[in-house]
This record gives structure tokens, sequence and C-alpha cells, in this order.
């Protein structure tokens, strides 16, 4: 076995930073979400896509979780505006693709289409409530999609753990440096907990590496930010982790919270970047209630092997046991709930905010004394 083949067989390779736009006058202002999907689709990121979806693959992605041609994708890629934005646009245009003043791109608009915001909203994220955020964000962009093959130009400029923003070009290569034949990637919005930590460790008693992948694009409020989740995923790293075996760098897409759709758009992303294999635990970029603990593993059962080309490994929901006095899941552990240490996600980030220490047998206390170090640290600066 080799690092896995990108998806759609061929890298995608949409930069040029000398590319000359000087002379095209039409602009289209990007959002936070659209920004970062410019520059994952000019590196390859999200292979093979080479534009935001025109109305033929984003009705196809809507109701087949496929593009137009067949090719396994879950989740829409589009470039939204607002009818008044659309009219000054006509197809074969070309446009730049600005934010906050600076070019980050162009693109050939070769689709200029209406949404179908509630048909979107049901078949990607299950519901069409307002409350859920990735559905929220859906009906505040605008309504009209374009559609087109683009080039990026500039990259985002980045203050902090530039080090860690690697294209798929370079993890690749990095894999194959270090001599991986196979390699688990791990998607996470949240610090590193010893959930993650049992899952990940399992893993990697039958791969090569672990490609620790955490997201630091657009998240909701109330999530743990990425530069404190930074830190605390070093010192973790440091302190637990065999560092000739796990490799550390930031996946900068916007998060969807569309849960089993969006498992399927991190797996196919992670095997762009060289992954072999993507772990999906309990409730993979779930949000609430909206999806089933499971649902994020039983959406795979509609591909097959060939088609995903990337292995999933499914984790039963873990804990630590204290009868066990080890990390465990239903699987492995006879004693009741009782003996389980379990906290949501929400309940931690009450303590941490509050400068309370979850248990050790919850998270290591070296991520926890960042954590709580970091978000005072932001909260001095808010
Ligand atoms: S998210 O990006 O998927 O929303 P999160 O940090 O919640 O991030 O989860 C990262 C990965 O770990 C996902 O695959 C998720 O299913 C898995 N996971 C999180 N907590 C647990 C747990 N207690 N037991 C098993 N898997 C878990």
């Amino acid at each position: 076995m080799t690092l896995s083949f990108p998806h759609g067989g061929t890298l995608i390779n949409r930069w040029n930073p000398s590319f000359d736009y000087k002379k095209i006058a039409k602009q289209i202002e990007l959002d936070g979400i659209a920004l970062s999907d410019l520059e994952l689709i000019g590196t390859g990121a999200y292979s093979p896509l080479d534009g935001f979806m025109r109305k033929e693959d984003y009705e196809s992605v809507l109701h087949r979780m496929r593009l137009s041609d067949g090719t396994v994708w879950s989740i829409p890629i589009t470039l939204p505006v607002t009818e008044q934005e659309a009219i000054k646009l006509s197809l074969g245009d070309e446009v730049r693709l600005v934010s906050k003043d600076e070019t980050y791109g162009i693109m050939t608009i070769s689709d200029i289409y209406y949404s179908d915001k509630h048909e979107e909203a049901q078949s990607v994220y299950r519901t069409r409530e307002l409350k859920h955020p990735g559905v929220n964000k859906l009906f505040q962009r605008g309504d009209v999609y374009i559609g087109g093959q683009i080039t990026l130009i500039k990259r985002i400029e980045r203050n902090d753990f530039q080090s860690f923003y690697l294209d798929p070009q370079e993890t690749r290569e990095i894999f194959a440096d270090k001599g991986w034949k196979t390699v688990v990637g791990f998607q996470t919005r949240n610090p590193v907990h010893r959930a993650h930590e049992y899952i990940q460790k399992t893993a990697l008693e039958t791969v090569d590496g672990l490609f620790l992948n955490p997201l630091v694009g657009e998240t909701k409020s109330d999530d743990i930010p990425a530069d404190v989740r930074m830190k605390s995923y070093q010192i973790l790293l440091e302190n637990y982790y065999p560092l000739d075996r796990v490799f550390l760098a930031v996946f900068p897409a916007a998060m969807r919270y569309a849960g089993p759709r969006e498992a399927v758009f991190h797996a196919i992303v992670r095997k762009n970047y060289g992954c072999t294999h993507f772990i999906v635990g309990r409730d993979h970029a779930g949000v609430g209630d909206y999806y089933g603990t499971y649902d994020a593993q039983k959406i795979f059962s509609e591909f097959n092997q060939e088609e995903l080309g990337i292995t999933l490994l499914f984790f039963e929901h873990s804990f630590y046991c204290s009868k066990c006095e080890n990390m465990a899941s239903a699987k492995t552990c006879p004693h009741s709930s009782a003996d389980h240490v379990i906290l949501s996600g929400t309940k931690v980030r009450e303590l941490l905010r509050n400068g309370e220490t979850p248990p050790s047998t919850f998270s290591r206390k070296e991520v926890v004394e960042v954590l709580i170090a970091g978000l005072q640290e932001n909260a001095v600066r808010a």
C-alpha cells in the first residue's frame, strides 16, 4: 500500500501568485467561508474541484452526494452573492475575488444560478431550523451562486502558527519522507481530550503515522478559539505522543456542522492531504441533537471503498472507566455508566471559562492549564 491517490485522480493546483489581474475590473467580495474555500480549492485540498460549483454539480451534490460526473462529494462548495450583485455579472466574465480590498484570486464565470436554500438545508444539514449554526449561516449568505474555475493569487496572511499551514502537496511529501505508507487523519474543532487521544492511539497501533489536522477556519462563537487550541495540541504532543509518528498541521476550512455529510467531506479532503485512513468517532461534526451518535459512520455505507479511496476507522463513544482504570468504550468495558467519566463539550467549555479544572481522566493537566490560561488571556484582550 502507498499513500492514497488524490480524490478524482489528480491533485489540483490552481495557485499562481504571478497572475496579472490588474486589468480585471469586476469583483466579488468574499465572506470568510468563501475566502477559505478559495484557498483550499487553489491548493488542491478540495481536489477534484477546480472552482466554485456550477449548478449541475450543486444539484448533483444535494441529491446524490456526487459531482455530476459521479465522483463522491457531499458538501456544496459555492460562491454566493446577492441578487443586486448578480445583476452586474455575466457568463464569461473574469472577476476578481476580493476580501477587504485585497485580491485573493480570480474566477471565470461559467454559471449564475439561484440557490435552493430550503433543499440545501434539508439535504446537507437534515434540518431547516435556523437554530442550527450551519443552516443559519447558509440563510445569511446571498441567494445567487456564481460558478466557475478559479485561480488563487494571494495566500491568506496568518500572524500565528504559520508553520502549521501546509498544502496537500507538502503534507504528501512529508509523509513520504517519513516513510509512512499508512497515515490516519484526525479532524477536530476541539482541544484533544483523553477520548480523542485514546482513539488516535488505538488507530496508531495499526498504521504508520497520525496526521493531527485540527480545523481552524470559521467556527461558532462558543467553540474554543483556534489559537488557544493550537498551543494545547503542541503541549499534548510533546508530553504524550511519539513525535516521530505524529504530524500536526491545520485544516483552514470553515466548520459546517453538517454531521454525516461533513464527515464524508472531511475524509475526502484528508485523502487529498495524503491520508490512507480517517477516524470517525461519535457524532462527528455534529451539533446539538441534530444527528444520531453514529449517523456520521452509517453514511459511509452509501459508497463503496473504491470510490472513497480512503479507509474509515470507526470508533464507539469512548470514556475513562474508573473500574477498568482505563480508557474504554461499550465494546470493551462491562461496567455501568456510573463508572464512566463523560462530560459534554458545553460542560467542559463552561468549566474552562470559569478557570475550573476538568478531571485528569477527562483531559491531560498540561492541556487544561494551557486552555484556561489561553481563554483568560483572550477574555482580557476582548
Ligand atoms: S468535530 O470536528 O468532529 O466536530 P470533535 O472534536 O467533536 O470535532 O471530534 C473529533 C473526532 O473525535 C470526531 O471523529 C468525533 O467523532 C470523535 N470523538 C469525539 N469525542 C469522542 C468520544 N468521546 N468517543 C469517540 N469518539 C469521539
